[in-house]
């Protein structure tokens, strides 16, 4: 798990762990900020957890060699990403191929990068939401695992839109987790087929769509 904040996507695979909705194990979390409250919470779950700070290695590429061997000592089996706010470097990409996740708060290919939220306010969309995808070299570029959407209304700040998608969030990242560790994700070029998959497993609405 890497996560350079907060960390409320960091405890919603916590709880799906805890709630027994989702097999696995969290081995460590791995932050770059010392100030991120994700470290509180990993002390709190008896979670490992590893500061990692750029501005000690004398390249980006010394950072993340440090934190690939760091994740391959412990044998992971999936890297999280969980609000890391960097754009994530080749060597660790090339150690976990089709093995990184991330979530971005808007519907990808819109509103890459920084603050997806307030893009999508400004734009004027008036439908937006959150993205799971594996990770590749770009800015929130990699195939798209899972999207759920949510309506934007015309009072929207960013705060009000940011609050709305992080519900969807907490419950799409677990999910494709889940489908990743039940070994039913499949890259093929941009497109990942999900194997046996039911209606609600490639998208959420919300609210729910009529029938
Ligand atoms: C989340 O909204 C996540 O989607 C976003 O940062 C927030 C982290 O919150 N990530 C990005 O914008 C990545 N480009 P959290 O620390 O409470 O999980």
């Amino acid at each position: 798990m890497l996560a350079s904040g907060r960390g409320s996507n960091f405890q919603s695979i916590i709880d799906a762990i805890n709630n027994k909705n989702l097999k696995a194990q969290i081995l460590l979390l791995i932050t770059d900020n010392p100030s991120a409250y994700a470290i509180e919470r990993a002390k709190k779950h008896d979670i490992e957890h590893l500061l990692i700070r750029p501005k000690e290695y004398s390249s980006r590429d010394d950072f993340y060699r440090k934190i690939t061997e760091e994740l391959q000592k412990r044998d992971v089996g999936l890297v999280v990403l969980a609000g890391f706010m960097r754009i994530v470097g080749k060597t660790l990409i090339d150690a976990f191929p089709d093995k990184i996740m991330n979530i971005h708060p808007a519907l990808l290919p819109s509103f890459p990068g920084l603050h997806g939220q307030k893009q999508a306010v400004e734009y004027g969309v008036k439908i937006s939401g959150c993205t799971v995808h594996f990770v590749d070299e770009g800015m929130d570029t990699g195939p798209i695992i899972m999207q759920a959407a949510v309506p934007v209304y015309h009072d929207d700040t960013e705060d009000t839109l940011s609050e709305r998608i992080l519900k969807l969030e907490h419950k799409i990242y677990p999910e494709a987790i889940r489908l990743f560790s039940e070994g039913r994700l499949e890259v093929q070029g941009r497109v990942v087929k999900i194997k046996d998959s039911l209606p609600s497993e490639n998208s959420l609405v919300n609210p729910p769509l009529e029938t």
